[in-house]
């Protein structure tokens, strides 16, 4: 990443944590799919400030709710699980129509394709400024989303374009996505809010190692387990960020409900005797103090082996193949690359691989 990113993202990082306690969103990820196999043909997940609250496949036909603030929503309003319930095995009938009125529209004949919708609201408590958000994708590109000001569908590309022309023309749901974004959606989120603020507004620091797969690769820094979503993590050396030889991975969720990040830094050019300078700093929204880990041969964790030491698999067995298991697992989070670009909030929210690392 380039300096004036790397800037960029501590500058909004640093705003962010003023007014982080007041906002929030609620979004909803839905993936539909035809011809996948091995996938169920819909899934439907729904989020708080980044928490997972609920999950709902085809496969599964109800829905399961994951948190215990949720639960107990659900026990003082059921009226909440019913409308969950039925919106998603409505949005399942929607969705199969929409692929295969869009298979038709593009000449497609078969084949395995993917819808994704990603929608919601962000909510600034104070301000009370809401903002609501609709967009689909097709085939892992950007199809068509929602303006909610002119209340129109816009296409950026030209395959979209008579699904728009299409969807102007239905009144009913435009006006009916309007009071939506408008109305229910914050108000829901703001329950939500009430409902978790405690586990919502905790702060959990990480744990943090250094990886590397081989003593020429990058060493990889790893945090895990820290919540909330907004945290910095970085490489410094004589305390100073460094930007060059530094690559910085997202943000991934864990399955507990807390993230993970990592960011490798290529020493090809660093002599071991330099290593002592060299320091990775996480620091976490909303706390002061920083958690450090130094740069150190022996502190790094890696599967590898010498070849000239390598017993040709006999002894590896047991406790050392688990172990080797668990490193390459760990580490595979850091050297995977994601797709960038204008179209992130679709292609990140619902991979065909839900993020499970
Ligand atoms: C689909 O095929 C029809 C008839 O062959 C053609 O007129 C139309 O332009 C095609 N549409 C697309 C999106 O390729
Ligand atoms: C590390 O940097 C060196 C020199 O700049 C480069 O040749 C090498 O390919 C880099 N290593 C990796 C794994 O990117």
């Amino acid at each position: 990443m380039n300096k004036i990113l790397t800037l960029l993202l501590n500058l909004e990082l640093w705003i962010l944590q003023d007014t982080f306690a007041a906002r929030h969103s609620l979004k909803y990820f839905i993936i539909a799919t035809s011809g996948v196999k091995n996938f169920p043909e819909f899934v439907g997940a729904a989020e708080v400030d980044d928490v997972r609250l609920g999950y709902w496949d085809s496969d599964i036909q109800s829905p399961e709710l994951k948190q215990e603030w949720m639960r107990q929503l659900v026990r003082d309003i059921p009226e909440q699980l019913d409308w969950y319930k039925r919106k998603c095995s409505g949005n399942q009938l929607v969705f199969r129509k929409h692929l295969e009125a869009l298979s038709q529209r593009l000449n497609q004949s078969g084949g395995s394709h993917v819808l994704q919708r990603l929608n919601g609201c962000d909510l600034d408590e104070e301000s009370g400024e809401v903002v609501g958000y609709n967009q689909y994708g097709y085939d892992g590109e950007d199809f068509i989303a929602l303006d909610l000001q002119t209340l129109m569908w816009t296409a950026p590309s030209s395959q979209a374009f008579t699904t728009k022309l299409i969807w102007d023309n239905d009144i009913d749901r435009l006006q009916y996505n309007k009071r939506y974004y408008i109305k229910k959606c914050p108000e829901w989120l703001k329950m939500y809010v009430n409902y978790g603020r405690s586990v919502l507004q905790r702060k959990e620091l990480p744990s943090m190692a250094l990886l590397q797969k081989t003593p020429t690769s990058l060493v990889c820094c790893q945090a895990t387990g820290f919540y909330p979503k907004l945290a910095m993590l970085f490489w410094r050396r004589d305390g100073q960020e460094l930007y060059e030889h530094v690559e910085h991975g997202e943000i991934l969720p864990n399955h507990d409900g807390t993230f993970q990040m990592s960011v490798t830094l290529n020493v090809s050019e660093s002599p071991l005797a330099q290593w002592a300078e060299y320091e990775c700093v996480f620091q976490l929204s909303g706390v002061e103090e920083q958690l450090v880990i130094k740069l150190d041969k022996d502190a790094i964790q890696t599967n590898w082996i010498p070849p000239s030491n390598f017993p040709a698999g006999a002894v590896i067995g047991g406790a050392v193949g688990v172990l080797l298991v668990l490193v390459a697992a760990v580490a595979a989070g850091c050297y995977t690359r994601r797709r960038n670009g204008e179209f992130r909030a679709v292609n990140t929210g619902v991979e065909l691989a839900l993020p499970e690392c």
